[in-house]
Formats: C-alpha cells, sequence, structure tokens
C-alpha cells in the first residue's frame, strides 16, 4: 500500500460512541477501561492499607500493560503514523513515563515489606509510600490513555473497514514497504 498523505482525521471525542465503526475499530478503548478500573482498585486497596496480594496484583497487571504497549509500539503506532503521516511519539514518552512511576510504586511495595526503623526520623512507614505512588501513577496513566485515545481513535475509526481488516490481520512487514519502517 502507498502513504497516503490525506488530511488527518479529526473526530471530537464526543462522536467516537456514534461512529458505525466504532464497535469494531475501537477495540483499544476496552482494554483502557479495564486499566483504568484495575488502577483505581489498586489505589482504593491501598487507601484502606489492604495490602495482602496487592503487590503481585500490580506486577501482573504491569506485564499485562507493557504487552499492550509493545503492540502499540511495534504495530499500532508505526502503521498510523505511515498511514496518516503523524508523529505518536508523545503517545511513546508517556509509556516511558508510565515505567518510571511503576517503579515507584515497585519500590514503595519493597519499603512496606522492610521492618520499620523507630530511630530513623526520616522512615516514612507510618505513611503511606505505596498509595502516593500508586496515585501518581494512576494520574500518569489517565494522562497517556487520554493522550493517546485522542492520537489515535479518530485515526483508527477513519481506517475504511477493508483496510482496518487489512491492518489487524497483517504482520507490519506486509503493511509498510521496508525502507519505511523504522524497526
Ligand atoms: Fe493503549
Ligand atoms: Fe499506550
Amino acid at each position: 500500500m502507498k502513504a497516503v498523505a490525506a488530511a488527518v482525521p479529526n473526530i471530537p471525542r464526543e462522536d467516537w460512541t456514534a461512529h458505525p465503526r466504532f464497535r469494531t475499530q475501537a477495540l483499544l478503548l476496552g482494554s483502557h477501561a479495564n486499566f483504568r478500573r484495575v488502577s483505581r482498585y489498586l489505589v482504593d486497596q491501598a487507601a484502606r492499607e489492604e495490602f495482602v496480594g496487592l503487590h503481585s496484583l500490580f506486577d501482573r497487571w504491569i506485564a499485562a500493560m507493557r504487552s499492550h504497549e509493545a503492540y502499540e509500539e511495534r504495530k499500532l503506532y508505526p502503521y498510523l503514523e505511515y498511514r496518516w503521516q503523524v508523529s505518536l511519539e508523545e503517545a511513546r514518552t508517556g509509556h516511558g513515563e508510565l515505567h518510571a512511576r511503576a517503579d515507584e510504586v515497585a519500590e514503595a511495595f519493597r519499603s512496606l515489606a522492610r521492618p520499620a526503623d523507630p530511630t530513623d526520623s526520616t522512615d516514612s512507614s507510618t505513611d503511606n509510600p505505596v498509595l502516593r505512588a500508586l496515585q501518581a501513577h494512576d494520574r500518569t496513566l489517565d494522562d497517556h490513555l487520554n493522550v493517546e485515545e485522542e492520537a489515535v481513535i479518530p485515526l483508527l475509526l477513519a481506517l475504511d473497514p477493508q483496510e482496518f481488516d487489512r491492518y489487524y490481520r497483517s504482520p507490519l512487514s506486509m503493511l509498510i514497504p521496508a525502507d519505511r519502517r523504522a524497526l
């Protein structure tokens, strides 16, 4: 397929759900809704200091998010950038910011597992570092998902169903000529 330098589609968020291809071509929003739900659950549990099983839930959730991000960076973004001649660099940057916040959450969980030191005046074990770190991660996640949805959903909805189907079924090597691929 030739890259088509067509006008970049601009479909406002309030029109997405009424779009005829919303159900089939905006599947990304379902994953994002799940991510937001899990993030809220983790924050709520930490606020109640219900920490049992929370670290392992966080780790499993992060693993699922990482595979979602890998798909986006290896296929979704390159295809849409090629197809619509746009940059999705801001969304890539958001993944890096999320990783930094996730590292802080992991460190907060580790600090929870360490015994409190009564002689250490800087010891923060009496406050709730896991909650603070999860709240920061939640804000970064929400920012990233909003940026990504605004950038990507109109581009997906604007693909005709045949092209979307081809995109969905084909490896990137069949969608973009080798000399146009960054990877
Ligand atoms: Fe995403
Ligand atoms: Fe993403």
